[in-house]
């Protein structure tokens, strides 16, 4: 297996140690490559890595966009999401997915395996790329309505118009104006990341039986995580939708759908 990935900056990925440790599980031969690729240089990457024989290669900032122009043929989700995070090379022709919504909705459904999604209400803080793969993942599984909060509302509206009416925005100042109605909380800004801003989010008035989701991982536990934790909430932390998105990248390229461990988990903690 002939993968990589593609992005800028590459060196802090993790998604090396994640397929690595996968092609030695399952007796795979081969590699997986961090190509930092700067800006100008996306297009003779792609070239090289094709005529090199490749299986296929991630992609992540600042070309999760960029790279769409390049695809052959790209999956109903990416086209719909927006955004590649995995390609696979077929007769020199790339196919491109999006995996980020399934690592999103497989990471809720492990940690919270009594979870029923379906006719829900949920909460997204944020409206960047990592929220668009979210509020993909809730729609298809069949949630009622997502309130949708973002400090620039414009974005906020942008993904109101592409995904429809099963969103309604709140202001960025009222983001806590729900806090008894809904059953999932997701962040999915970088607020709370480790070196960023904290969230600045009060918890008083949630639900102790809701379910807390951070796509935040460096901390582990973020804040609203712990503060939520805490009031007795159930709470899945970031690093499983890290593990569970590299699958689906995997099985194209190996032909062979890997498990997400707790072997794993620890490796990548580690
Ligand atoms: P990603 O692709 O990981 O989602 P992104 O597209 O840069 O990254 O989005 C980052 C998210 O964090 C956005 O929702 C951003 O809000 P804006 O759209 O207003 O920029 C949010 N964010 C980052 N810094 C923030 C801050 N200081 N306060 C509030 N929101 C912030």
């Amino acid at each position: 297996m002939k993968a990589a990935l593609i992005g800028h900056p590459v060196s802090q990925s993790k998604s090396p140690l994640i397929h690595q440790y996968w092609m030695e599980q399952y007796g795979v031969e081969g590699h997986y490559d961090l190509i930092d690729t700067p800006d100008g240089a996306l297009e003779e990457t792609i070239q090289r890595l094709i005529a090199q024989g490749y299986n296929g290669f991630n992609i992540t900032v600042p070309y999760k966009e960029k790279i769409i122009p390049f695809c052959d043929v790209i999956d109903d989700t990416a086209k719909k999401i927006g955004a590649v995070n995995t390609v696979q090379i077929i007769d020199k022709k790339l196919h491109g997915y999006n995996t980020d919504a399934y690592g999103f909705i497989q990471n809720l459904k492990n940690s919270a395996p009594s979870m029923v999604i379906r006719d829900k209400v949920a909460l997204v803080l944020g409206a960047g790329g990592a929220a668009r793969a979210v509020i993909y993942g809730l729609i298809n599984e069949g949630v009622e309505k997502i309130y949708l909060t973002n400090r620039t509302i414009e974005k906020a509206e942008k993904l109101q118009n592409d995904f429809g009416n099963k969103i309604e925005i709140l202001n960025w100042s009222d983001r806590e104006s729900k806090n008894q109605e809904i059953i999932l909380l997701v962040n999915t800004t970088s607020l709370g990341m480790i070196e960023k801003p904290s969230l600045e989010f009060n918890i008083d008035h949630l639900n102790d039986k809701i379910i807390v989701s951070d796509i935040v991982y460096n901390p582990l536990e973020t804040d609203l995580l712990k503060g939520t934790k805490e009031r007795g909430c159930l709470i899945v932390i970031g690093i499983g939708m890290l593990l569970h998105q590299a699958v689906p990248a995997f099985e194209l390229w190996s032909g062979i759908k890997p498990e997400v461990t707790k072997g794993l988990e620890a490796l990548v903690l580690s």
